[in-house]
């Protein structure tokens, strides 16, 4: 039987719109094509009247939307010859770096930050054999410390100041317009290091041009002229980034010194995509937000409760703060929302079970009554 039309990942899928030729080798785990949930009760819930989605990043090969950036990261430090990439990581970056490696045949190491990284993560980089460096000091210690070492030891960065990584990550863009047939109203994410927002925005860029050409009509960002270059902007969505209250450099107007949040994701003071990020929501009309730890954590649980669709607290953000500004009316009924739901709720076992102690969960002998009792009296 012929498997033509298996899905093989994104290099695959998109390869004449990313930098890479008809026979450049893709290091895939068939990552992307995630499913676009329509959400059915929140709605209800909040009384509004609007379309929201949520795209589910979660189910990316390693559980968040990393896995887009980094086939693309790997697959041209491979091509152009690496046998080891580095990242600093606050744990999904870390875990989607090693993945790759693995699959390549070449080395991962990962600078986390120690203590704060969510277990499945840790989990993750260990078994798929990066060397791990626990730092001790933050996600932006890290970074600049991994930019130190690339000009000392022979390592590629794989973080998204590697171009490549949102050339991967931008189509999510692609996804949502071709699901939807066009592009939402607003779409909201979580901003940390604000790679994940840039790159949705030259992907939303991209996505409604016709015989598109890679090297015509590719969107970047020119940091001189802090503009996007690119062709004229129709159709795109307004551009929303929630970030956490103690981690929000964007809403601060610069690096935050200690960034402190239960989204440890998104525990980030100095984003490297800062000019970027608002240079978006600049042009698109949009605005930055913050969530209070409560806020992200109430978000997270409602998400799964009422929709069953369980994503990391810092995904939570993006549907947290859409929820807000739904019923201030910030955001008008009548739209289509977008929420990036970035990584997968399984990710971090421990801050989901410690809110949940409220949950029902009884203890009970192995016996028919304190079976029935326990459903009847729980109906
Ligand atoms: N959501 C999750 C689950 C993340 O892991 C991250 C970033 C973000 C949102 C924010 O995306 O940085 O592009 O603005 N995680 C990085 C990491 C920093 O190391 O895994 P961003």
């Amino acid at each position: 039987m012929s498997n033509a039309n298996r899905y093989t990942g994104l290099v695959d899928r998109y390869r004449d719109r990313l930098p890479v030729s008809k026979t450049t080798r893709a290091i895939s785990l068939n990552e992307g094509n995630t499913p676009l949930i329509k959400l059915d009760n929140i709605p209800r819930l909040i009384g509004k009247n609007v379309e929201i989605y949520v795209k589910y990043e979660g189910l990316n090969p390693t559980g968040s939307f990393k896995d887009r950036g980094m086939t693309m990261a790997v697959t041209k430090a491979v091509e152009e010859g690496s046998k080891a990439i580095i990242c600093a990581s606050t744990g999904n970056t870390s875990a989607a770096a090693a993945a790759y490696a693995a699959r390549a045949g070449i080395k991962a190491f990962v600078l986390i930050p120690e203590g704060k990284i969510a277990m499945g993560k840790m989990a993750q980089s260990m078994m798929y054999g990066a060397v791990t460096l626990q730092i001790h000091g933050n996600f932006d210690d890290g970074m600049r410390l991994v930019k130190e070492v690339a000009d000392q030891a022979p390592v590629t960065i794989v973080n998204s100041i590697n171009p490549f990584r949102l050339q991967g990550q931008k189509t999510i863009a692609y996804e949502i317009v071709d699901a939807l047939g066009r592009a939402p109203d607003y779409h909201c994410l979580p901003v940390g290091n604000a790679g994940n927002i840039t790159a949705h925005w030259m992907g939303y860029t991209e996505a409604l041009t016709e015989n598109f050409s890679f090297e015509k009509d590719q969107v970047v960002y020119d940091a001189e002229a802090d503009a996007f270059t690119g062709q004229t902007p129709i159709g795109r969505p307004i551009m929303v980034g929630y970030q956490a209250s103690g981690a929000a450099p964007f809403l601060r107007g610069g690096p935050v010194e200690n960034p402190e949040t239960v989204a440890t994701a998104i525990r980030i003071g100095n984003p490297q995509s800062f000019n970027h990020a608002k240079a978006v929501v600049r042009d698109s009309n949009g605005w930055f937000d913050e969530l209070t730890d409560a806020e992200i954590l109430e978000a997270q649980r409602m998400l799964s409760m009422y929709e069953g669709v369980f994503v990391e607290p810092a995904s939570a953000a993006s549907i947290g703060g859409a929820i807000r500004d739904i019923k201030a009316g910030k955001i008008a009924e009548g739209s289509v929302i977008v929420c990036t739901v970035t990584g997968n709720g399984l990710k971090d076992p421990d801050t989901a079970i410690k809110q949940c102690e409220d949950a029902v969960m009884l203890s009970i002998d192995a016996e028919l009554n304190q079976v029935r009792d326990s459903i009847l009296s729980n109906m």
